[in-house]
């Protein structure tokens, strides 16, 4: 069976593969706001941390397991012979699943601006509140609410997208469109920084982003940072360690965690030196903490005050589009590979099932955002039983329960039953030596687990969300 499984068509393809799954709409659209919040600079500079101290760690992990067992993520710990850790497999692939309902109609929301910038940018600036809102079933000024039809088509299209890249397969669909993507990707992101960093009164934000507030150097401000570097990196899903399970032994995994964190960090953080300078610069810094919508409401604020502001505009959803494209397209080829895989189902069939499959669950997400009353239940320690908005709960389940959750699966896992010695023997497979054997020991025994639990602990216990 080892040799039918898809493998990368070349080095490139899964470096921008993979980088093309971990920069998506967390890096573009929430780390922007997550760095205003946590100080700027004092967030910054955890991220910074973090990232190489607990997320690289974390993603060779993921990878290693994944080249290891050669398998999709359900069945890849009972391969290397942990069957009790198949749980963190079903996990993944659960929490991978929910999480393309809603991400996939996000992305349909992203489709739609891009659309709407170029050919109405004057109506998303007549009101961006009632736009916005107006897509999603609202109407503000009147408080009348109607089906959201604009939100759902556009997800629609956005879902097709996605299905038919994976329908082509790995070499065909996903690395092809990757290795458009992300160079587009990058293109676009110099165009805006340069953009942003050349209009008046951006070096406020800048000033911003640079200066060390000391009084939010706190373990809440760590805790944030956290919790958005796993989102970020993709990890605590099934993705990881799918997609190093389509690498072939001769890669060098210690040398590619290293090429896509950097990638994702910088893609991050030049997405701040953006849209921070741009609030800034436009709207003040009251203009940044609006929340999720801040990305379709305050920017629109930005580019209307911009010259040349409505191509600016259209390319910067482009971006967000690319984005959040490549990282969907890795999140549903981790359920296809399973179901293909392990119920023998053939890949075109399985793709159109799922794909709407999820996204009929998304409908009930974006209907829940504004045009009807749907609710979820939800439970923690500081507030009991509550009926969030079901977009709402559906989000905490993903992010304050079960990636965790599969994240610390995989972390004691392999620090634990596995054992860190297998991941650095796997790491060595290509031939060259793995220098940082006790260190990365150490990560994955100790620090990384601990920081997860600390994650888990505090959003079950004082609600607060953390991604
Ligand atoms: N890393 C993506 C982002 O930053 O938007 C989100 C994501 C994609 C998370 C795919 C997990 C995943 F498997």
């Amino acid at each position: 069976m080892d040799e039918k499984r898809a493998q990368w068509g070349s080095k490139l393809g899964f470096i921008l593969a993979a980088a093309g799954s971990a920069v998506g709409l967390g890096n573009i659209w929430k780390f922007p706001g997550k760095a205003f919040e946590g100080g700027g600079g004092a967030f910054l500079l955890m991220y910074l941390l973090i990232v190489p101290l607990i997320g690289m760690p974390a993603m060779l992990s993921e990878l290693a397991v994944g080249r290891a067992s050669q398998a999709n993520v359900v069945d890849s710990f009972r391969r290397l012979g942990h069957k009790g850790y198949t749980w963190v497999g079903w996990m993944g692939w659960a929490v991978a699943f929910l999480i393309t309902c809603y991400y996939s109609h996000v992305g349909g929301w992203v489709l739609r601006y891009v659309v709407s910038y170029a050919v109405e940018p004057g109506k998303v600036y007549g009101d961006p509140l009632g736009y916005f809102y107006g897509m999603l079933g609202y109407a503000p000024a009147s408080g009348v609410t109607f089906l959201p039809w604009a939100a759902l088509v556009f997800a629609f299209l956005f879902m097709a997208v996605c299905a038919f890249v994976i329908i082509r397969g790995v070499q065909g669909g996903i690395e092809k469109f990757n290795k458009i993507g992300m160079p587009a990707l990058f293109l676009i992101l110099v165009v805006l920084l340069i953009r942003a960093a050349t209009l008046p009164g951006s070096g406020e934000g800048l000033k911003y982003m640079f200066s060390i507030d000391a009084g939010k150097v706190t373990p809440q401000t760590f805790l944030i940072a956290l919790s958005q570097a796993f989102y970020s990196l993709s990890l605590g899903m099934s993705i990881m360690v799918t997609y190093g399970s389509y690498l072939p032994k001769e890669e060098n995994i210690a040398k590619n965690t290293f090429l896509v964190c950097t990638m994702d960090t910088l893609v991050a953080v030049i997405a701040g030196f953006i849209v921070i300078p741009a609030v800034f610069a436009t709207l003040g810094p009251d203009g940044v903490g609006k929340g999720g919508g801040f990305a379709f409401v305050s920017l629109a604020g930005v580019f209307e005050h911009t010259p040349g502001g409505a191509f600016f505009g259209f390319l910067f959803y482009l971006l967000l589009l690319f984005a959040a494209l490549t990282s969907t397209v890795s999140l549903i080829e981790g359920i296809v590979a399973f179901l293909t895989e392990r119920m023998r189902w053939k890949r075109t069939p399985t793709t159109v099932v799922t794909c709407a499959a999820m996204f009929l669950i998304g409908c009930l997400y974006t209907c829940s955002q504004a045009a009807f009353p749907l609710k979820g239940v939800w439970f923690d320690f500081a507030n009991g039983v509550t009926f969030p908005p079901l977009c709402d709960a559906m989000e905490f389940l993903t992010d304050r329960i079960m990636i965790p959750l599969c994240a610390l699966g995989t972390c004691v896992f392999v620090g634990w039953s596995w054992k860190p010695e297998s991941a650095v023997a796997e790491a060595e497979r290509c031939g060259v030596k793995f220098r940082l054997v006790k260190a990365y020991g150490f990560l994955i025994k100790f620090a990384a687990p601990a920081a997860i639990v600390v994650i888990l602990a505090v959003s079950l216990f004082t609600g607060t969300t953390l991604s």
